[in-house]
């Protein structure tokens, strides 16, 4: 019996996706670039029993008996096992080391965790590109978190690719875990009834490749300004789309807007800090290392603000531990 344990890092992504062009195989329809993350980790081991029962799943402590998240787990081992001849069920046991309750997504480092863990627990040796592929099947945020630093996923692509190392822009990250908003919606979910409801999504579509352009060419060139200004539009385009859906997909809390107002504010006394949102009320702020304590420090001024989470570029998914018994 052979137990393997991952560590893979959430990632957020600068020019965002969102919608697919395949839902059977889980093909984005545009390509978006991300950021891995240090300070967001997901620790995850497997352990196929060599029973043919069923798949167990822990998450954070708490074991798992039913539902998504356990369909979602057997699914990318049912796509291990497929691959390498195994009928064993697997136990497996996941931890999320950053606020669980932060509604922060951990779909990504999960099932990049997940993929890396469970194949080397079945014997396979897969490469970086392959761990990739499996993690996307699962959710395609997942495939960007194989690799460190910054990393792109292509319309259509099966999986994604480095595109240079954080040290290349070395920004500093910092998410801001602001009060509720509205009952959240999956992105999953969401993504879907934009594409099926929103008159702007063609819209999105259309422009989102220019968008990711600009930040693949801005981070190349390592200009933040730039780079900001992108990542902004990008996340407003995307939020733009669901907010015509019928009904709206929002996101947004007071909160939210209350950072963006601090945002601007920050920019006008010639701060460099820039916003991005994901399937939820919480703001990620884009900053360089010299203006992270006047920019973290104005957003503490808020109340809406609950805590601030800081990181730098985080590292590849990989094992870091391994026994046979
Ligand atoms: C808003 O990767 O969670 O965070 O492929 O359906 O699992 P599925 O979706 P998921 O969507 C992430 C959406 C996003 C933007 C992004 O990470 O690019």
């Amino acid at each position: 019996m052979r137990s393997v344990t991952a560590i893979a890092h959430a990632n957020i992504a600068l020019a965002k996706y969102w919608g697919k062009a395949d839902e059977a195989l889980n093909l984005p329809a545009v390509p978006s670039l991300s950021l891995t993350l240090e300070a967001l980790r997901t620790v995850t081991t497997v352990t196929f029993t060599g029973a043919a029962r069923g798949d167990e799943l822990v998450l954070d402590g708490v074991a798992v008996t039913g539902g998504r998240p356990l369909e979602r787990a057997s699914a990318l081992l049912d796509r291990v096992r497929a691959m390498a001849g195994l009928r064993s069920g697997a136990r497996v046991e996941s931890r999320n080391e950053f606020p669980t309750a932060s509604g922060l997504a951990s779909s990504a480092s999960g099932f990049a965790a997940l993929a890396v863990a469970a194949s080397a627990a079945a014997g396979l040796d897969l490469t970086p590109t392959q761990l990739s592929r499996l993690a996307r099947q699962s959710s395609a945020s997942a495939a960007r978190s194989m690799w460190g630093g910054y990393v792109a996923l292509a319309a259509r692509a099966h999986e994604a690719e480095p595109v240079a190392p954080w040290e290349h822009l070395p920004l500093v990250m910092l998410v801001a875990l602001t009060t509720n908003g509205p009952k959240e919606i999956s992105s999953t979910a969401g993504m879907k009834h934009t594409a099926e409801t929103s008159p702007y999504y063609a819209g999105w579509l259309a422009s989102a490749p220019r968008v990711f352009e600009e930040v693949r060419r801005a981070i190349l060139e390592a200009d933040l300004e730039r780079l900001g200004a992108a990542v902004e539009h990008s996340a407003l385009s995307m939020h733009a789309s669901m907010l015509a859906a019928r009904p709206a997909v929002r996101y947004f809390a007071p909160a939210t807007l209350r950072v963006l107002d601090r945002l601007l504010d920050l920019r006008r006394a010639g701060r460099s800090a820039y916003a991005t949102m994901d399937a939820g009320p919480h703001v990620k702020v884009l900053t360089s290392a010299g203006d992270a304590d006047p920019v973290e420090a104005a957003l503490r001024e808020l109340p809406e603000v609950r805590s601030i989470l800081r990181s730098r570029g985080g590292p590849a998914a990989c094992v870091v531990a391994e026994t046979v018994r």
